[in-house]
């Protein structure tokens, strides 16, 4: 596996350029002009979900929509509505995993989290309404043919749901020890991981195919990808928690042993941990075989997954 990408590098030129536009689409999305069928946006929670979703973030998952999207020739700007749709999940999913009944998280992308900015019953709305306006971006702002855009609500919902990202949550607030033995198992801890994390990043990634009509086939691979830089993704936050400083990650750090989370670089030691991320990274490398040199920026972001420093 490659080290730390130089800065100027294509792959952080291209992250950089999408998260910019990303940023501006939410710019738009969370502005004040109310939108028809609204009846008002209310100043203080629009503060708020601003201040949960713009200004920060390394805008991964976006990114992986719209490279996926363009190995079928898709336009950027239909890529970056939908990749943009998918952030406001993740910011939503953010908001509320820093809650003091969560995480308990005071630092969030180097400032404070949203409950310690506004209220905690601000927050849990500001979460509400990004995960909503998620959900009618996708079924009303891709300009792709209605059984694309219902495919991509349905797959979003999924990956956000029960099944997805807060069944993992859940499973994830239970290996703590909260309501019963702590979860000391390395097998149910990926399970767990695949849900809270790797599931919105598989749907990043599947959104691409969705998008771009993929056969079969193809989006497959591309879920494939997904599963693993997905896993990949979320062993490296683990590690980070372990060895980098607040200030480097712009979250609290040494959090999760002290909150007794179900890690692989507690399961396994910190050695296997690495060794296990950077299997995982080429795994999702080797995933975009079909590809050809079509999917190097994918690539490349499989590999960022293992060198990033935040
Ligand atoms: C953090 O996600 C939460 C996890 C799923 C581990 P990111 O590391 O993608 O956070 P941002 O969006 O860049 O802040
Ligand atoms: C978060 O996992 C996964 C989410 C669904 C938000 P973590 O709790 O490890 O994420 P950080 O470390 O707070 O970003
Ligand atoms: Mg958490
Ligand atoms: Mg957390
Ligand atoms: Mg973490």
């Amino acid at each position: 596996m490659s080290k730390n990408e130089a800065p100027g590098t294509a792959f952080d030129r291209r992250l950089s350029a999408l998260a910019a536009r990303v940023e501006a689409r939410l710019e738009e999305w969370l502005s004040d002009a109310v939108r028809p069928g609204e009846i008002a946006r209310p100043a203080r929670l629009m503060a708020a979900m601003r201040h949960g979703a713009l200004g920060g973030g390394k805008r991964l998952r976006p990114f992986l929509t719209v490279e996926a999207a363009a190995l079928f020739g898709v336009p950027e700007k239909v890529g970056l509505d939908a990749g943009t749709a998918i952030e406001c999940l993740h910011c939503y999913s953010l908001v509320h995993d820093d809650l003091p009944s969560m995480d308990d998280d005071d630092l969030r992308r180097g400032r404070p989290t949203v409950h310690r900015a506004f209220d905690e019953a601000t927050a849990i709305l500001a979460g509400d309404a990004l995960l909503t306006l998620a959900l009618e971006a996708l079924a009303d702002r891709v300009q792709a043919d209605a059984d694309v855009r219902a495919a991509l609500v349905a797959g979003l919902a999924r990956a956000g749901g029960l099944g997805g990202m807060v069944g993992g949550q859940m499973l994830d607030l239970a290996a703590e020890g909260r309501y019963g033995a702590p979860l000391r198992d390395p097998a149910a801890t990926r399970t767990l991981q695949a849900m809270k994390t790797g599931a919105l990043l598989v749907f990043s990634a599947e959104a691409g195919a969705i998008l771009g009509r993929a056969g079969a086939g193809e989006r497959a691979a591309l879920a494939a990808y997904g599963r693993a830089i997905g896993a990949a993704f979320q062993v490296a936050d683990d590690i980070l928690d372990r060895t980098t400083d607040a200030a480097t990650l712009g979250k609290a750090t040494a959090k999760d042993a002290q909150k007794g989370k179900a890690t692989l670089v507690d399961l396994l030691g910190m050695d296997a941990a690495i060794a296990e991320r950077d299997r995982l990274a080429e795994e999702a490398v080797a995933a975009l075989a079909p590809f050809g040199p079509a999917a190097d920026l994918l690539r490349d972001a499989a590999r960022f997954t293992v060198s990033r420093r935040s």
